[in-house]
């Protein structure tokens, strides 16, 4: 399909994004820029989301105005997306006029079909995951129930409110979760299903009570409360390409829609989610891609367990966004956690992108420029390297389609391992016109740097620009298609860092 629309969730902006929200928008970063370079068109939206007690309580502690902070920390957050390449198309906010419409009209469709329903409630409420949780799903401490996730006490909650009839779409969400192949990875889905299954499906609340949680969207048909935040963010990822506002926009991005999620809020993104758009007659998503934690010291990298690892010191260790993309995405795990560490990241830094493609590029840039004045001309191709590069070629496209990304990156190390050991053997220095091994070698050059383009976009750019050749489709581009290099520059592109 040509179109695809690829989404992050929305982040709450009570704090600036950390590692761990870095990892998921690079992720998605990657498949906008592994389409977009395929030719499809790509929408790429991540964005922000401002509502609810969560921010209500930041902009309270802070003694500002909740829309004046979030309007501030939306800079903050396209400070950082900026800071690290990320390519998106939109920076949907939940607190755009457009998105309160159609938060307003959803809640208004599914209350004239029957779908919402006032009544009583009361439960174990944690304002880190904006989220109730229920006995068996908390941990309890000191006789009292704590966030398993936050490990902070629960707060009880009993109050009117409206519901929304989650209960309906159980067979529904049993059937599409075992029937589909949405979910990925399935365990997820299995997960999923374990839990409706053995638990059922209770109907959710969906509403607030305005004089507890009054920052965030009036409900339509009562003015006393406001519209659940987790009800009001999901809707985003349909207002941002024009539902109810524009059909056909949202029909032909809907129809690939691409969602990716960290597992911590896998529940809200099946259970929920493909049971509102059910309600709302709009079809499930095309894949909920679903990625694992980063861990440090065996806990969750977050806000709340103190373990934040900045963006910005990890742009200043490794240089520039390249350094840290990579090494994201090189240790990026969907089915399981990853711990991480400045050794972890120092030594793939220095064995990858130093040590093996920067490598590359440098020996192969400074011999064109001293043996052939920079100007390589096609010569005939060496059989086993062509099958190399042709392999890797398959295998990397494979794993993109598959949304495997970090076995990409290393089948392409790989063929750039093969490359420097190439060069070690044919030895161009000793020969007098090392024509057919230099232009061999830069051909794998090539078609590594093109595979690399979506997680190093600036280098892969730089290297095209100055060995002279273009930033294309690697499956559209044969082997051998250039008819001359010229190698204008032979640039250091990552410097080594020292090992801690
Ligand atoms: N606002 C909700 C999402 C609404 S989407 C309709 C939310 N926001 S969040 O700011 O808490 O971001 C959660 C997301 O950040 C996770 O799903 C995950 O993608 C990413 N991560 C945050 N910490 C992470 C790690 N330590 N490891 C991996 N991803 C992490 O939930």
């Amino acid at each position: 399909m040509d179109t695809i629309y690829i989404t992050t969730p929305i982040y709450y902006p009570n704090a600036p994004p950390h590692i761990g929200h870095a990892y998921t928008t690079i992720y998605a970063d990657v498949l906008a820029r592994y389409h977009r370079l395929r030719g499809r068109n790509v929408f790429f939206m991540t964005g922000n989301d401002e509502h609810g007690l969560k921010l209500q309580k930041a902009a309270e502690e802070k003694g500002v105005d909740p829309k004046v902070l979030v309007d501030e920390m939306a800079e903050v957050y396209k400070k950082y997306w900026r800071l690290l390449d990320i390519s998106y198309d939109h920076f949907i906010r939940t607190t755009d006029p457009k998105h309160v419409e159609v938060v307003k009209k959803a809640v208004s469709i599914l209350y004239e079909k029957g779908l919402i329903y006032r009544s009583r409630y009361s439960g174990w409420y944690c304002v880190s995951c904006e989220k109730f949780y229920s006995e068996g799903e908390y941990i309890v401490k000191d006789d009292k129930p704590y966030c398993p996730i936050h490990d902070k006490p629960l707060e009880w909650i009993e109050e009117d409110t409206y519901y929304f009839k989650l209960s309906v779409f159980k067979d529904y969400l049993i059937k599409l979760l075992s029937d589909s192949d949405i979910v990925y990875p399935r365990q997820y889905a299995i997960e999923i299903l374990n839990r409706v299954k053995e638990e059922g499906l209770r109907d959710v609340s969906i509403a607030r009570p305005s004089d507890r949680v009054w920052w965030g969207v009036e409900f339509p048909f009562d003015k006393n409360y406001t519209v659940y935040v987790w009800f009001d963010a999901l809707l985003n990822y349909v207002s941002g390409i024009g539902y109810l506002d524009d059909n056909e926009r949202f029909n032909k991005y809907w129809s690939n829609v691409h969602h990716v999620i960290g597992k911590d809020i896998l529940w809200f993104h099946t259970a929920i989610w493909f049971s509102v758009l059910k309600a709302l007659d709009i079809p499930p998503p095309k894949k909920l891609l679903v990625h694992a934690f980063l861990i440090s010291r065996g806990l969750k990298i977050g806000k709340s367990s103190g373990n934040v690892i900045a963006i910005e010191d990890l742009i200043e260790r490794y240089q520039d966004s390249d350094g840290v993309r990579y090494i994201l995405m090189r240790v990026f795990n969907m089915d399981k956690d990853v711990e991480v560490s400045t050794q972890l990241f120092d030594s793939i830094y220095n064995s990858e992108l130093a040590d093996t493609y920067g490598n590359l590029v440098r020996r192969l840039g400074v011999l064109a420029k001293k043996k052939l004045n920079g100007i390589v001309y096609k010569r005939s191709l060496n059989d086993e390297l062509v099958k190399v590069i042709d392999d890797t070629r398959e295998k990397y496209l494979e794993y993109m389609e598959n949304y495997e990304v970090a076995q990409a990156i290393n089948t392409v190390m790989d063929l750039v391992r093969e490359a420097n050991a190439y060069i070690n053997k044919v030895k161009p220095w000793e020969k007098k016109s090392p024509d057919k091994d230099l232009y061999n070698l830069l051909e794998a050059l090539r078609f590594a740097t093109l595979m690399l383009y979506p997680i190093i976009p600036k280098a892969t750019r730089k290297v095209a620009d100055s060995f002279g050749f273009k930033i294309e489709d690697p499956e559209k581009s044969s082997i051998g298609s250039i008819e001359r290099y010229n190698i204008i520059d032979a640039p250091i592109l990552f410097r080594k860092v020292r090992i801690q």
